[in-house]
């Protein structure tokens, strides 16, 4: 191995990722006088959660009558039943104080003619536990809320003396031999230097997976980098088999457009012009929640309802709302429709395709943000010194599908949580771990095997292999025929990445080496998403079987845990989905009889 010099640092907490929930638990660990570090691999204001457009969930009663029970309700039901109550409770109770507390930050919410923050409806968002209309819950930057919030925490993050890391590459995590994490080691992108990062605290807020598909809102750096970290650790990813379809991705270019467009009255249509969710979802129509209207749109579609030369989209109509609407709440995807469909919104429809969006799964935490190590004896084992927050995580305020909106606000809060609990738990005159040389090394040579790979296959077309096996046999329906498919075209890509040739072996700027780090990462989100797939034998959220259309609490309301050793060996556990609210009807929190299973209808 060539020799690497290591430039250590030392902190209270590191944190990995400078997206909503990254820079919201740097905030708060800075706030609170911790030592702490960002490192990120893209500059904090252009990382993936710059895109969130439509807006972010809490019961403010802006508009009309909400309360968090009714979020809480609503969670539950959009997550059919996987989410864990507490977190559900816990998150959906601090929305209204988060989404203030980034107020009093000076994110430049839109405002009523009163002065008060703009909420829209969203989908699956509605009053009186599903009884009643649908609500306006998300909180609303016109239909730029992600990137008002970016800006506004990276200044704040900044103002309380948070250490950035920009362009450093996160490589592993430190672990010792009782499993404790003690830091990262990063790879800067501009010099080639390489850093180790000891910490008391690691908090992975990482982002998303989405890239593991061809077609996908996410932005190229969606490569799953602390889930790739984690399954290299030995530890588990859960719920990956639950990955959202957001209706109304542009056809063709993948790029988002808000579902705030029928929050603020648009509509899809098929080839016969028919509001078909009218027919799908009478109560809420083009409101019912992603999975079930992205279901619906795939039908229509299939049954040869499609519009355009090859019936393969669908419209979505928003051309008769009043132009100082769209201008005033939706500038930005009038532009993004203008720039990648040529289409004027004033006038025509957006022709739009269900396309990958969120991860639902992601690395097991509490509801505090502490990574979980489950084992036979104790489901909710905590792995010391490691958290994790935001789409990286699965806390698991989504369970099996999310509902749109909250998806910000679980960035704000989860990663507020582990500032919390990091408070809590750190001792802050203790020394921080001392640098372990062997396993620092074991890291080191991972990374030099692979900048010296002289194998048989390009990146980028194992990168298009995987992609394209995703798409195809794990996308909004699934058999056990495309599931078993896949699974055997997904370790194939697998044992093909032992193959791989990196032709650029220098240090700086290398964004060969990157991207082939980049999709060893993915790999290990798409195996896990493939085989939890295959191994759930009913339908439930976001996976929808066509051999087991209906969800089956008896068998299946738990969450899957999965781990792949380095031959490409998946294993999958279970450990139960945590039921109890935090507080219930007579602490005045929830009636436990609202949130039991029953039928979702919309
Ligand atoms: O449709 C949207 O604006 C996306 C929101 C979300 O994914 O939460």
């Amino acid at each position: 191995m060539a020799a690497y010099e290591l430039i250590d640092h030392d902190y209270d907490v590191v944190v990995v990722g400078a997206g909503g929930a990254g820079l919201r638990a740097t905030l708060g660990m800075a706030e609170q006088g911790l030592r702490t570090a960002c490192v990120t691999k893209v500059f904090p204001t252009r990382s993936h959660t710059v895109a969130a457009q439509g807006g972010i969930a809490a019961s403010l009663g802006n508009m009309g009558p909400d309360n968090w029970k009714w979020h809480m309700y609503d969670t539950i039901k959009g997550s059919d039943w996987l989410g864990d109550n507490d977190t559900i409770e816990y998150v959906t109770r601090e929305a209204p104080r988060a989404v203030y507390e980034l107020e009093h930050y000076g994110v430049p919410f839109s405002r009523t003619e009163e002065g008060k923050i703009y909420q829209r409806p969203f989908g699956g968002h509605t009053s009186e536990f599903g009884e009643g209309p649908a609500t306006s819950r998300a909180c609303a930057a016109a239909d730029r809320t992600g990137h008002a919030m970016l800006h506004t925490l990276y200044g704040q993050s900044l103002k309380h003396n948070a250490e950035f890391y920009i362009e450093y590459f996160a490589l592993d995590l430190i672990m010792s031999d009782s499993g404790a994490c003690e830091g990262i080691i990063a790879w800067k992108l501009d010099d080639g230097t390489m850093h180790r990062f000891n910490a008391k605290m690691v908090v992975l807020a990482t982002g998303g997976a989405g890239r593991t598909y061809f077609s996908a809102t996410s932005a190229h750096t969606c490569t799953g980098d602390g889930g790739g970290m984690v399954i290299r650790a030995g530890l588990p990813l859960q719920d990956m088999e639950f990955v959202q379809f957001h209706p109304t991705g542009i056809y063709g270019a993948g790029m988002l457009i808000t579902e705030g467009v029928r929050g603020e009255g648009g509509y899809l249509t098929n080839s016969e012009g028919e509001r078909f969710m009218e027919r799908y979802a009478p109560t809420y129509k083009d409101l019912a929640s992603r999975d079930v209207v992205s279901r619906c749109m795939t039908l229509e579609i299939r049954e040869g309802r499609g519009v355009g030369p090859k019936k393969d989209h669908i419209y979505l109509n928003l051309s008769h709302l009043p132009p100082e609407v769209i201008h005033e709440r939706l500038p930005g995807i009038a532009e993004s429709a203008r720039i990648f469909a040529g289409v004027d919104v004033t006038r025509e429809p957006i022709p739009v395709l269900p396309t990958c969006h969120y991860n639902m799964g992601g690395i097991p935490t509490n509801y505090w943000g502490e990574v979980l190590n489950p084992t036979k004896d104790d489901p909710d084992a905590v792995v010391p010194g490691l958290m994790a927050a935001g789409e990286s995580a699965s806390a698991s305020l989504h369970g099996a599908n999310r509902l749109g909106t909250n998806s910000l606000l679980d960035l704000v809060v989860m990663g507020r949580a582990t500032s919390i609990r990091a408070g809590e738990v750190i001792d802050r005159k203790a020394p921080c771990p001392e640098p372990d040389q062997a396993k620092s090394d074991a890291i080191l040579e991972r990374f030099d095997r692979i900048r010296n790979a002289s194998g048989s296959y390009a990146t980028a077309d194992l990168r298009l292999e995987m992609q394209h096996t995703m798409q195809n046999d794990a996308a909004v329906f699934r058999t056990q025929q495309s599931l078993a498919d896949g699974c055997t075209a997904i370790k194939a890509v697998w044992d093909k990445l032992s193959d791989v040739k990196v032709t650029d072996r220098s240090l700086i700027w290398n964004s060969d080496l990157m991207e082939t780090l980049e999709l060893e990462n993915l790999m290990a989100n798409a195996m896990t998403i493939m085989y939890g797939a295959e191994a759930r034998k009913e339908s439930r959220g976001a996976q929808a079987r066509e051999d087991f259309p209906d969800r089956d609490d008896k068998n299946w309301r738990k969450h899957t845990l999965a781990t792949v050793d380095p031959s490409g060996a998946v294993s999958l556990t279970y450990r139960p989905v945590h039921v109890d609210p935090l507080t219930t009807f007579k602490e005045g929190g929830i009636d436990v009889k609202k949130i039991a299973p029953k039928v979702r209808v919309y």
